[in-house]
């Protein structure tokens, strides 16, 4: 039975306990993309706060593929400068971080991005917004995207880059195959654009450097076969050297406040199946929740909202103490319309 407390490896990243910060937007960024002080001060307080592993928001990696105009980007040279500030501050109070690396796709909003949204095929990934199919010259060039991407979070001084294949953004559309409708080689093999994608960013970075991956359990569409292809394609990464996936699900927002652990029964089989080290996140809501996790054979249990709640979350559960998290997704609005991550935030 692994400790939820002892220090651990992961690949090659030494953490001091097995509970990761799960991706989570701030809205924090500045509109230029680069690092606010805001921000410094989220992951200096992570850090501080004893996370076992820290994984940034994801950072877009073109900016036909950006979010929301708030969000960090990393398709330039010019915000390394800012990110390795970040990553100093994290590392000087024992942390370690890793930063999510995403396009956005059919889910780009036009107001943020000036143009026409772009995913696997013509469809309306947000309703009433038809997106366009992308070219295949182009997911090459977005395949370029994340591996630049990489090497600049490298240069930063990142312990590794995640790369989102959930959530409906781009990578996961592909995966999809609700919205992935291709009759090309990408529609006949949905895993194709996010494999090019790992072979290209591990070649751009070194053999060494840790890749990790965070991926759905479950798919909108009908596929009895989804957990299969999924079993063979993270089999796959494992030979590229990927470090561990992360396991979400397609419908985790949807999810009621009281529901926990949504997505165990599907990375239990993926562990059991796979050589990859599986990361277990969506409704883990305590130090139950967690350790259950981890006896269910995964490397890490993750989580997000906890940490938006109370960044303390990691000293608190040690010493005892309960999440104040109330499950409600609140987060995903309060901080554009009142300035506050939390709605229990004072
Ligand atoms: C405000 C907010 C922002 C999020 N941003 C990201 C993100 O940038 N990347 C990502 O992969 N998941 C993101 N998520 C999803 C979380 O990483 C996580 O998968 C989900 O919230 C379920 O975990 P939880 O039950 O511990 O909150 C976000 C969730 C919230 C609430």
């Amino acid at each position: 039975m692994s400790d939820l407390f002892a220090p651990c490896t992961l690949g090659n990243l030494p953490l001091r306990n097995r509970i990761c910060r799960s991706a989570t937007n701030d809205y924090m960024g500045n509109p230029d993309g680069t690092v606010s002080p805001a921000q410094m001060n989220l992951y200096r307080e992570l850090a501080e706060q004893e996370v076992g592993l820290i994984i940034t928001g994801h950072a877009c990696v073109s900016p036909d593929g950006r979010n929301d105009a708030n969000q960090n980007a990393m398709y330039d040279d010019r915000f390394i400068a800012g990110q390795k500030t970040l990553t100093d501050a994290v590392h000087a109070a024992g942390g370690c971080i890793v930063q999510q690396l995403s396009h956005a796709g059919g889910k780009s909003p036009q107001a943020v991005t000036g143009r026409v949204p772009v995913a696997p095929s013509t469809l309306e990934y947000v309703p009433g917004v038809p997106a366009r199919e992308l070219t295949i010259e182009e997911m090459h060039r977005i395949q370029d995207d994340f591996a630049s991407a990489a090497v600049r979070a490298k240069q930063a001084g990142y312990d590794g880059v995640q790369i989102h294949c959930a959530h409906g953004y781009l990578l996961s559309e592909f995966i999809d195959p609700t919205w992935n409708v291709r009759t090309d080689a990408y529609g006949s093999d949905r895993f194709r654009m996010a494999r090019e994608t790992l072979e290209k960013v591990r070649a751009a970075v070194g053999p060494d450097y840790p890749v990790l991956l965070k991926v759905h359990s479950n798919c909108q569409g009908e596929a009895s076969d989804f957990l299969a292809a999924l079993t063979e394609f993270l089999n796959i990464c494992a030979d590229l050297g990927v470090v561990a996936a992360e396991v979400s699900g397609f419908d985790f927002a949807s999810q009621p406040p009281e529901a926990r652990r949504y997505y165990l029964q599907g990375a239990e089989e993926l562990a059991a199946k796979t050589r990859l080290p599986i990361i277990l996140v969506g409704g883990l809501r305590d130090r139950e929740d967690m350790q259950a996790a981890l006896d269910a054979g995964m490397a890490l249990a993750s989580a997000s909202r906890l940490f938006i709640c109370q960044p303390d979350f990691v000293s608190r559960i040690k010493r005892g103490g309960m999440s104040a998290c109330r499950g409600c997704y609140g987060c995903f609005r309060c901080y554009q319309t009142t300035g506050k991550r939390c709605v229990l935030h004072r």
